[in-house]
């Protein structure tokens, strides 16, 4: 499935640099050839020698080495590879590729290239979790770099949580996921997500029980049938899924802003649960108990993001997705709704709280279309998301 790829590996020094070794040989075992290079400190946890006999090709170390140079200059080392893995992704390799410093190979590799990264983190949880880190995350996503990971577990220094390296098959995974010969190869779809948050004050905010799993397991589903996935989510409880561009926002407004900017697109699916009013004059200081009584919040409306692409006069993308979640009357409801948003389709679901769907793994849903209205059986949410998927592919391919 990577035949004929030309991946360029770089590790990042970190205990994990030992998987990356292991991360080769499956790589070379699927038909693609790795070219790596390792840092200064990479070399402290692995040797050149056992990487080169492994990729079975060069170790590149050193920006200033000129026989490298005379060979092939570091611009066309990172310009002739289809994709960049940088496993282990150290907190310092992350810091350095947001902050755009080129100061050794492979910052300047990374610098130095229009070639798509694949990142895969693994530091100690505390590293992971420090603002610095959480800004350069944020950052590098921005950017349109991806990430595979990091997973919960022990760590080498004895503590647990986010900061292991995935496992070498699950980096492989989000690679064949990036090189995907599926239906929708070419295609770019956008995907929303997850709840919105709506700031009362800098410390509360309105929101909503949406965790988010739905439009996941659908950007996921998407992306593995080879879509170019932009997925724009809010707050969820749950991870983005590996291979697509992610986009984090908290607001409606900042959703709507994003959507844009991911246009144009051939299918966009919104499956977010965005908040229909926000707080209006949000405090920018922390409200405080007053003798004058209650506080009196005043609403104002958030755009309707599905309701305005689908109503767009140029640029709209072919296929629009929207999502209801009713809680009676569903297909009454939802095919209303379908007319007011001027959506293709809409993907409705009951959520009374007796079907336990909201957060739940499991949902029933029925695709409301041109076509009227097709009762799905209740299946796992992925499995809804793989058939909506498909179904995608078919409209798009067609
Ligand atoms: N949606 C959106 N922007 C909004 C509100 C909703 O893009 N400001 C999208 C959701 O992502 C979903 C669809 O519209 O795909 C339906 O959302 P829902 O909240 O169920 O519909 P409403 O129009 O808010 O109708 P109501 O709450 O009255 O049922």
């Amino acid at each position: 499935m990577l035949s004929s790829k030309r991946i360029l590996l770089i590790i990042g020094g970190g205990i994990a640099a030992y998987k990356s070794l292991d991360l080769i040989r499956r790589l070379r075992e699927r038909g693609a050839a790795v070219h790596p290079v390792l840092t200064r400190a990479a070399k402290e946890f692995v040797t050149p020698l056992s990487v080169s006999a492994l990729a079975g090709e060069k170790v590149y170390q050193d920006l200033f080495d000129l026989t490298d140079e005379a060979e092939m200059g570091h611009i066309q080392l990172s310009r002739s590879a289809d994709l960049i893995v940088v496993a282990p992704a150290t907190a310092d390799l992350m810091a350095k590729m947001a902050g755009g410093l080129a100061n050794d190979l492979a910052s300047t590799l990374l610098m130095a290239t229009d070639t798509p990264v694949l990142c895969a983190p693994a530091m100690n949880v505390r590293m992971w979790e420090h603002p610095a880190t959480r800004r350069n995350h944020v950052q590098l996503e921005a950017d349109g770099v991806r990430f595979v990971g990091p997973n919960e577990g022990d760590m080498a220094c004895g503590e647990y949580g986010p900061g292991r390296m995935s496992e070498p098959l699950e980096i492989v995974a989000a690679i064949e996921t990036h090189f995907a010969v599926g239906p929708l190869a070419g295609k770019r779809v956008l995907v929303t997500s997850g709840p919105t948050h709506e700031p009362i004050d800098p410390v509360r905010y309105i929101a909503n029980r949406s965790s988010g799993a739905q439009g996941t397991a659908v950007a996921r589903a998407l992306a593995a049938l080879g879509a170019d996935v932009t997925f724009v989510t809010g707050p969820a409880d749950v991870s983005p899924p590996d291979g697509v561009n992610v986009v984090r926002v908290e607001t409606a407004q900042q959703m709507s802003d994003a959507v844009d900017d991911a246009l144009p697109v051939d299918a966009g699916v919104f499956a977010a649960a965005v908040a229909d009013w926000r707080v209006s004059g949000a405090s920018d200081r922390k409200l405080k108990k007053s003798r004058d009584g209650l506080p009196a919040l005043e609403f104002a409306e958030n755009p309707d993001i599905l309701k305005r692409i689908a109503h767009m006069e140029s640029g709209r993308p072919t296929l629009v997705v929207g999502f209801a979640a009713e809680t009676d009357n569903v297909i009454e409801h939802a095919t209303a709704k379908r007319a007011r948003k001027g959506c293709d389709w809409i993907v409705a679901n009951d959520v009374s709280p007796a079907t336990g769907i909201m957060g739940g793994s499991e949902n029933v849903v029925i695709l409301i279309s041109d076509d009227g209205a097709e009762e799905w059986p209740r299946m796992a949410k992925d499995d809804v998301a793989k058939r909506l998927a498909s179904k995608i592919a078919d409209a798009l391919t067609e």
